[in-house]
């Protein structure tokens, strides 16, 4: 093997795809395709932050205690389930999947996943549900900690105005509407905490392949997705199966 070429996974391991990148740069739309395509397990790991930010305002709790923050992320149940392409989010056996996709949740994620013991209790939650299962997983740290032996790493990125605008649709197709500035703004600030914290900061794995989404389709990136899972393992059945999937996408 020359030192270019790309890692080869064990006969016996389940292929890990770790995709991260900022918000609003269509993570999700892909990992879920590149899932369904290889019939891995889809983990978007941003749930889970924003399942713990819904208990700590369900349960009243101050976002800067920071003691009574670590007790709630030691014991709260986060489950997630994936139905059809679907994720349902549980945290402590109720379904909060409907309530975590607000900016309100989305501004108050960002800093509670600066808490170290959050990030501590989740990242176990997802190296237990890798162990169990081959998975996409998506999120910020996925292939710098989560999973920094993956065999495929995705730094998955767009400009800010792109990033800004597919979050106004989304939010129009939910029935909300906010100014364009103003998501902006959010997602800038975003981008800067997520970026620039100290633990486990948003940045490309060593290794990561950068993808610009700016410039490719969701079909080209799920394409060379699939295209490096084929290098990494092209004798498994599942390998086969991809080219007809990939097709269609
Ligand atoms: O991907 P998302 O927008 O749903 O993520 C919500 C917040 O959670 C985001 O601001 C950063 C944080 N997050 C993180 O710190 N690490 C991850 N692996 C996933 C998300």
């Amino acid at each position: 093997m020359t030192p270019l070429s790309p890692p080869r996974l064990p006969a016996s391991a389940p292929l890990q795809i770790a995709i991260d990148g900022p918000a609003g740069a269509g993570k999700s739309t892909v990992a879920r395709q590149v899932a369904r395509a290889l019939g891995l397990t889809y983990i978007d790991t941003g749930a889970m932050y924003r399942a713990l930010a819904w208990v700590v305002l369900a349960r009243g709790v101050a976002p800067d205690d920071e003691a009574a923050v670590c007790r709630l992320a030691q014991t709260v149940a986060v489950h997630l389930e994936t139905r059809g392409g679907d994720t349902q989010v549980y945290a402590d056996g109720q379904d909060v999947t409907p309530f975590i996709r607000t900016p309100e949740i989305s501004n108050l994620t960002s800093p509670l996943s600066a808490i170290p013991c959050v990030r501590a209790r989740m990242v176990a939650l997802q190296q237990a549900m890798a162990a169990r299962q081959g998975v996409v997983m998506e999120g910020r740290d996925i292939g710098t900690v989560v999973l920094p032996d993956a065999p495929i790493k995705v730094f998955l990125t767009a400009s800010l105005a792109r990033r800004a605008e597919r979050r106004l649709l989304e939010l129009e197709e939910r029935g909300t509407l906010r100014p364009l500035d103003e998501l902006t703004r959010e997602i800038a600030a975003r981008d800067a905490r997520d970026g620039g914290r100290d633990i486990a900061p948003m940045r490309p794995a060593p290794g990561a392949v950068i993808l610009d989404s700016d410039t490719l389709t969701v079909g080209d990136v799920v394409a060379r997705i699939l295209q490096l899972a084929r290098e990494v393992d092209p004798v498994s059945p599942a390998s086969a199966a991809r080219a007809p999937q990939e097709r269609g996408v």
